[in-house]
């Protein structure tokens, strides 16, 4: 297993008042999958990626990440754990918009100690794949949404992470250019075999993955695989026009 986590619970303090953002979840993902998780605002699913990606400690609870168990490990062993096998890709690029593109690629890089000329022939390959090396010494605001997007997955893929987390990845952008998010991501899980953990809120999105999880109130509320997905996306998305 590549993600185990147990009975995880985060609450968060707001001045005297406690906030269960996270109540008790358990699940497990295995290498390759590509999961969605779903479920109302509030409900905890970026609590839950944060988590995930040792951004944040649970409360309680255990976390197994590639079978290293993550609440016995100081700050620096953490950060190291995040750099090596986890990339983010975020609703908001959270690009540094006075670096260029091929810079904000490199910056993981850099933190993994990565020497120049291999960085750069990394992220060039790196944004080639996501079909944007000609946009390489550009800044962020030159670019589209859709664009800096993609500059966000090369950032996210170029250590060659075990996992990719993305939570809402196409909220900012439009139809299409979100189709297209989507597509780069099943193609990764496909052809790479790299495991994705999409949280989103549009239910047509539950449509690209295999499993998905529904979240509600800091819990699991219900889990669907395969088959059982589809129809109930089609259900979904008949409803506003019933
Ligand atoms: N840093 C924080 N301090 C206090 N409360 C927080 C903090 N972060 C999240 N919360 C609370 O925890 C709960 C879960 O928040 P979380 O951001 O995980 O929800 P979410 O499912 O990602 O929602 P959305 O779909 O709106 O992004 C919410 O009630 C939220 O207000
Ligand atoms: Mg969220």
């Amino acid at each position: 297993m590549l993600v185990e986590v147990n009975d995880l619970t985060r609450t968060y303090m707001m001045g005297s008042t406690e906030v269960n953002a996270l109540r008790g979840v358990s699940f497990a993902v295995e290498r390759g999958e590509f999961v969605a998780i779903m479920g109302p605002s509030g409900s905890g699913k970026s609590t839950l990626m944060h988590l995930l990606g040792c951004l944040d400690q649970p409360t309680s609870g255990t976390y197994l990440l590639d079978g290293t168990p993550v609440e016995a490990l100081s700050d620096q062993e953490l950060s190291h754990l995040r750099n090596h096998k986890v990339g983010f890709v975020f609703q908001a690029f959270n690009l540094i918009s006075q670096l260029t593109i091929l810079e904000n690629v490199e910056v993981p890089l850099i933190y993994m100690g990565t020497d120049r000329a291999r960085r750069h022939s990394l992220c060039l390959d790196m944004l080639k794949d996501v079909g944007l090396a000609h946009r390489a010494r550009h800044r962020p605001n030159e670019l589209s949404g859709g664009e800096n997007q993609r500059v966000a997955i090369a950032r996210a893929l170029v250590t060659n992470p075990d996992i990719i987390l993305a939570d809402e990845p196409t909220g900012n952008l439009d139809t299409k250019t979100g189709h297209e998010i989507m597509e780069i991501l099943q193609k990764l899980n496909d052809e790479n075999g790299t495991t994705i953990v999409l949280v989103t809120h549009e239910i047509a999105k539950a449509k690209w993955t295999r499993r998905l999880i529904h979240m509600q109130d800091g819990k699991i509320l219900r889990e669907l695989k395969g088959d059982e997905i589809s129809p109930l996306v089609d259900l979904f998305q008949e409803a506003p026009a019933a």
